[in-house]
Order: structure tokens, then sequence, then C-alpha cells
């Protein structure tokens, strides 16, 4: 085994599906077993390196010396997809390096602080009152990835950045295309659609500015010349793309974990104060966005390994959160456990700018979810439900149930 880690003629295919839904991959084993770092290889034959070690990739998501510049050519792509919408543009945020993102991140941090999340806590809920009136009025059964965990997220984005609820149709459909379109095309396509689209409405709030994070932008960093109408188009777009299919896929993927967890569901309906915790718990162990991307800028040497400049590294973010340094039976579901340090939400200076958000999101939905439908559980049996390929953000395909 540990031959075929070290020996980077021999490296494991990145990235690969999962077996079950709520587990990294069975692939990914042999590089745990050796960790904190493997070797991989890409689609398009390149190897790259996969950090596996909780340790190494704190420190390694914390080191300047990576870049997550996804517009240059070396940067590592896991699809073809990925690499031709990637290249062609700028990514806020996410695709730019310090010192630019330092100044990004500080404009966006006041929108995102614990405060203005909890201050978006009833809309959150009325959100999801809303759906679940609904879905109780329709079911039961039915399909909870379609008709709850895609429209929470996409109807808080919506309210978050001022976008107008009448909208919400074609930017769901825009953004599943610019995720998931099955072509690249359709990602190219689907990103042109959502920035004309965004580029009106920001002229549109120029004039008649109204409450949102969008709007903020508008009022007090595009009328002073701080940021360009394309800036703001880019930030909006980031903020709809990396807050969406990501907490829609927790609410799929978590909803489907606890069913196939009775005992810790049924903690859990008996106290619901563990719901924070359990929340926590669901990041680590689902890991979702699992393959955090970076191109070494310089040589870095960590845990005796030396990573080159031009190497591609990614982060395993299911197999990091199963480190047994870091957690005892990392592959149990505990509730009680502290879970904290998980990386699903990345680390450093890219560490998710939503993550108060999202949890509270995720708690509301969740929470009000098991509330609801006591009953609630799959309408299918476990191992027929379709779930994501390794080459997305993991969660569940459909998840059909019935109370
Ligand atoms: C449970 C849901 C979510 C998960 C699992 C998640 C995960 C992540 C991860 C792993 C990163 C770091 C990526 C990297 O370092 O390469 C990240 C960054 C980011 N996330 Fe989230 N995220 C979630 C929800 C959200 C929400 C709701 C928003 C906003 C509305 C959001 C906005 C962002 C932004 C803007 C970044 C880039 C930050 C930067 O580069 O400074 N995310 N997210």
């Amino acid at each position: 085994m540990t031959d075929l880690i070290t020996d980077p003629t021999q490296p494991v295919a990145f990235p690969q599906d999962r077996t079950c839904p709520y587990h990294p991959p069975t692939g990914y084993d042999p590089l745990r077993a050796g960790g904190p770092l493997g070797r991989v290889t890409l689609y398009d034959g390149r190897t790259a390196w996969l950090v596996t070690g909780h340790a190494v990739a704190r420190e390694l998501l914390a080191d300047p010396r990576l870049s997550t510049d996804r517009t240059r050519q070396e940067f590592p792509a896991p699809t073809p997809r990925f690499a031709a919408a990637q290249r062609q543009r700028k990514t806020a945020l996410l695709g730019v390096d310090d010192p630019e993102h330092r100044v990004q991140r500080r404009m966006m941090i006041p929108s995102f602080t614990l405060k203005r999340a909890a201050a978006l806590r009833p809309r959150i809920q009325r959100i999801v009152d809303t759906l679940l009136d609904e879905l109780t009025a329709q079911g039961p059964p039915a399909e909870l990835v379609r008709s709850f965990a895609l429209p929470v997220p996409s109807m808080v984005i919506c309210e978050l950045l001022g976008v107008p609820y009448a909208d919400h149709d074609f930017f769901e459909e825009q953004s599943r295309r610019l995720l998931r379109g099955p072509a690249p095309e359709d990602t190219l396509q689907a990103r042109d659609r959502l920035e004309e689209y965004l580029g009106d409405l920001i002229d549109r709030k120029r004039t008649r500015p109204g409450e949102g994070v969008l709007d903020e932008l508008v009022k007090e960093r595009l009328s002073e010349g701080e940021l360009d109408r394309q800036d703001v188009v880019s930030l909006a777009i980031i903020l709809l793309v990396a807050g969406h299919e990501t907490t829609a896929n927790m609410i799929s993927l978590g909803t489907y974990t606890l069913l196939q967890h009775p005992e810790r569901l049924a903690e859990l309906r008996a106290d619901p104060a563990l719901l924070p915790a359990a929340v926590e718990e669901l990041m680590r162990m689902l890991s979702i966005a699992d393959g955090l991307l970076r191109l070494a800028d310089e040589d870095i040497t960590v845990a005796g390994t030396t990573i080159r400049a031009g190497d591609a590294v990614i982060f395993s973010t299911s197999v990091i959160n199963r480190d047994e340094d870091l957690y005892e039976a990392p592959d149990t579901l505990d509730f009680h456990r502290p879970a904290r340090h998980h990386v699903a939400f990345g680390f450093g200076i890219h560490q998710c700018l939503g993550q108060n958000l999202a949890r509270a999101e995720m708690e509301i939905a969740l929470g009000s979810l098991l509330r609801r439908l006591p009953t609630l559980r799959l309408a299918a049996p476990a191992q027929e439900i379709p779930f994501k390929p390794g080459d997305t953000i993991q969660g569940m395909l459909e998840l059909p149930v019935t109370w």
C-alpha cells in the first residue's frame, strides 16, 4: 500500500465517486492510510498532491505561496468543464490571491457577520415554513431536492443579494446550468446570461436602490468609484454560486444521513438544542466540498515533503475531516464530539465567507423539517437513491421521501 502512495508513477485517480454518499470515496483509502500527502492523477494525465492530513491541510491552506488564481494555465482542473469555465474569466474572492483578495474580502465581511446571519433568521424561517406548507399540502410523498433543498438557499440568496423574487426561476435555472450543465458551453452560456441579468439589475439599482448586499455594493462602492460594474457582477456571481448548491446539498444529504442513522435522529428529535452541534458534525462528516484546488507558486516543504513551484495541490476535505489524529472514531456520526475544527468550510483567507449564513440555513431547514414531519422516512430503498458524482459538490440528485 505504502508503495502505491509514495511511488509517483502509480497515483490514484482524482476525483472519484463516493460509494456511500456520506463517506469519502473508498478509492482514496490507500491515500487515507498513507497520509498526510499523496499523489493523484487528474483526467488530463497531470499529477497533483492530494492533502489528506488535518494538520498539514491547515498549514498549507494558510500558506500564501499556494495560489487560487484559476485563470492561470497551470491551475489544476478536475474536469474539462471546470477547465473551460474557470480559465475564461477571473472569479472574485475564491479566484484571487492577496493583496487583491484582502480588498474584496474586507468589502464583503460586513454583510456576512454572525450578527447579519442572526438578523436574517426570521426571513429564512418564513421561507422554510412556506416551502414546508406547500410540501405538506401536496404530499406525501415528495421529492425533497427540488421541493425543499434547492429552493431554500436559492430564495435566501435572492433575498440577501436583493434579487427580485419574480426572477428566481431564471436565476435558479442559470445557476444550475452554470454548475451542472452537461457541456462546457452550457456553463459559459449560463454565466453570460447571469452576467447580463445581474448587470441590468445593478443598473436599475443605481436609480432605484433597494435592500440587499448588491444594493449596498452599488450605493457604497460603485457610486464611490471603488468598484466598477463588472466587479459588482463578479462578486454577485460568486455569492450566488458558492451559496446555492453547497447549502442545498447539505440539506439533502444531511437529511439522508440522518434518516440512515435512526438513533442519532431520535436523539436530535428528543433534544433540539443539539441542532447546532448536529449541523457541525454533519458538515464534518459529509464534507460536501471535497477537493479544494491550489497551485504552488514557490517550493514549499511540509511534513518532510517538498511541493515544487508549479505543482497542483488538492485538499480532500472528506479525508482530512476523518483524520484519526484529531477525531476519535471519525467514521461515526457523533453530535457530542468537538467537530468545530473541521475544514468543510475551508481554512485560511478563503475560508467560507457565508458560513454563518449557511449554518443558520441548515439549522432552520433541518430543524423545521424534522419538527413538521415527525414520521419522515425515505420513500425508496436507500441504495437506489441517486447521489452526485465525485466531480461536483457532493449531495443527493433526488431524495424521495414520505411521512
Ligand atoms: C453548507 C454550505 C457551504 C459550504 C459547505 C461551503 C464551503 C466552502 C468552502 C470549502 C470554501 C473554501 C473554498 C476554498 O478554499 O477553495 C468556501 C468559500 C466561499 N464560500 Fe462557502 N460554503 C457554503 C455556503 C456558502 C454560502 C451560503 C455563501 C454565501 C452566500 C458562501 C460563500 C462563499 C464565498 C464567497 C467563498 C469564497 C471566500 C473567499 O475566497 O474569500 N458559501 N465555501
